[in-house]
């Protein structure tokens, strides 16, 4: 039961943070009867929060009395840390059940704010050992869609703030293979932020190290990482002794030109690897898997939208098939021991990144994909797209896909995760929007929201590609309560930002 709520905002009274921290407060007060007292530090922008300022010293005592406080501030030059430093200092912790904390990210850009973040940290863990606490970061340029971005972090925080008084899910070991490549990383943070506890298995071979230090940044907390590779058997048995309650699995190769002229590579890590992690499980007793499939495995789609009852289509490439073949190996393992937990989520196409901008897609050479081929001509590293057909059977001719916001789908995981944990057995999902776009109305809606031209002509279709395909993506809706949640605009935005901050 949470009565009181504590908000610190700042630095100008009404200003961005303070609405943000009163946005964040109105959610932790809607948890109890909800009373929130405010108080905002005028004038702090000249003193950065010193901790020995005795304005401070009369914030804590004032928080000291609230159930719940909500600390908010820019991060800019370490102003925050010298908040969160006087709030230790002088807390005296009596009947506090939880702190929000708040770092407001100026200017869009992380630049600006990993200098006193690094300080942060370490700030945050030493509050977390006193009381239980949260974070949340927030880019002061996301103020236009602010309670998306708290939703992204909600059901953690909540059960964080809730404390002990009401009884949650226990925070859950995982395994994240593949967990620094582009989908695998934004759901690390997504699990990180819900308080669940990650180890990262990946052998780098088409991501940077560097991804994890970022996720730490993001989140405040830095997942554990094996360096492995899933071809290997011994590798993973040890990589999966360690007492884990579930397995997500990314790690897989996913080009499909690729998979044309090294099939043996795509059998070898996509089945071989994946029938290799699932001995290892099975040897250690982990039963519980959420596996990255693709929409792929439907092949040219014969009715859309696309239901998860849609059978598998002839493969026409071997990466399809291999995702195919991933997926059989799951139903079969599901029919043969009722103890597994398998969902197995059909990704649409997954495109934009973090809000913060640290962490997005980065294929190695020159991408296949559309999305990371548009940020990268608009940024000048390429110099034009090529549309691949534009006499399909489409609107504008051009090919049509369900392109689905990186965030939403990690979201889409923990969802699929806590459905699996009360019903075993094998469960499809799709993970879409349900709205088809064609590769014309995302390069204009690329150029409107981020006002970069990106230079384009017409080439033939590109073999192997289907004219359309969307996704009913219903079922995840009334299973697991997930929607996507954020559009087109919001995609390209975000792959922008993240393109253009590196
Ligand atoms: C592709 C794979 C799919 C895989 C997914 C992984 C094929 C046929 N399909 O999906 O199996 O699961 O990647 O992320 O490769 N386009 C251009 N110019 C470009 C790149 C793409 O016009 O330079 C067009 C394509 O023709 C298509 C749309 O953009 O109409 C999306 O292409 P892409 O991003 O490669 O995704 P898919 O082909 O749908």
């Amino acid at each position: 039961m949470i009565d009181v709520v504590a908000v610190v905002g700042n630095p100008r009274p009404g200003g961005r943070t303070t609405r943000v921290a009163q946005a964040v407060a109105a959610r932790v007060a809607a948890l109890g009867s909800g009373e929130v007292e405010t108080i905002e530090l005028a004038d702090h922008a000249a003193r950065m929060f010193d901790p020995s300022d005795p304005a401070l010293g009369e914030v804590t005592t004032r928080v000291a009395g609230a159930d719940v406080a909500v600390l908010a501030s820019p991060t800019y030059k370490a102003s925050f840390t010298g908040l969160l430093k006087a709030f230790l200092d002088r807390y005296t912790g009596d009947g506090l059940a939880g702190v929000v904390a708040v770092p407001v990210m100026l200017g869009g850009s992380p630049a600006h704010s990993l200098a006193p973040d690094t300080q942060l940290r370490p700030v945050l863990v030493e509050l977390g050992a006193v009381v239980p606490t949260r974070s949340v970061y927030v880019v002061d340029t996301e103020m236009d869609r602010l309670e998306e971005t708290l939703d992204r972090w909600w059901s953690g925080a909540e059960a964080v703030l809730r404390g002990c008084s009401v009884s949650l899910p226990p925070p859950m070991k995982i395994l994240v293979t593949g967990g620094a490549g582009f989908v695998g990383s934004h759901t690390v943070v997504e699990l990180l932020e819900a308080g669940h506890e990650v180890t990262i298995l990946d052998d780098f071979s088409n991501s940077e190290r560097s991804v994890v230090d970022r996720i730490g940044r993001i989140t405040g907390k830095r997942p554990a990482v094996v360096e492995g590779d899933i071809r290997n058997p011994s590798a993973l048995d040890s990589a999966v002794a360690g007492g884990y309650d579930a397995v997500f699995h990314f790690a897989a190769r996913k080009s499909v030109a690729e998979s044309v002229e090294e099939p043996l590579l795509y059998y070898q890590v996509n089945v071989t690897g994946t029938v290799n992690l699932l001995d290892a499980m099975s040897r250690h007793g982990v039963r519980t898997i959420v596996f990255s499939s693709s929409c792929t495995v439907y092949g040219d789609p014969q009715e859309l939208p696309v239901t998860e009852d849609h059978p598998f289509g002839p493969a026409a490439n071997p990466y399809g098939r291999t995702k195919q073949m991933m997926e059989h190996a799951l139903m079969d393992l599901a029919a043969a021991d009722p103890s597994w937990r398998i969902a197995s989520l059909r990704y649409f196409n997954p495109v934009g990144a973090h809000p913060s901008g640290l962490i997005g897609e980065d294929p190695r050479g020159v991408p296949d994909n559309l999305m990371p081929y548009v940020t990268r001509v608009a940024a000048g590293r390429l110099p034009e797209l090529r549309i691949f057909g534009n006499d399909y059977p489409t609107p504008d001719g051009t090919g049509v896909r369900d392109y689905v916001h990186v965030v939403d789908l990690a979201r889409g995981h923990l969802a699929a995760l806590d459905y699996v944990v009360g019903s075993s057995g094998y469960h499809a999902w799709n993970l879409g929007t349900g709205q088809g776009s064609s590769v014309l109305e995302l390069v204009e809606t690329f150029q409107r929201v981020t006002g970069r031209t990106v230079p384009y002509r017409f080439a033939p279709r590109r073999p192997g590609d289907v004219a359309a395909t969307w996704a009913d993506p219903s079922k995840a809706e009334r299973e697991l309560g997930w929607k996507a949640k954020h559009d087109l605009a919001d995609m390209c935005r975000d792959a922008w930002r993240w393109e253009s901050s590196r």
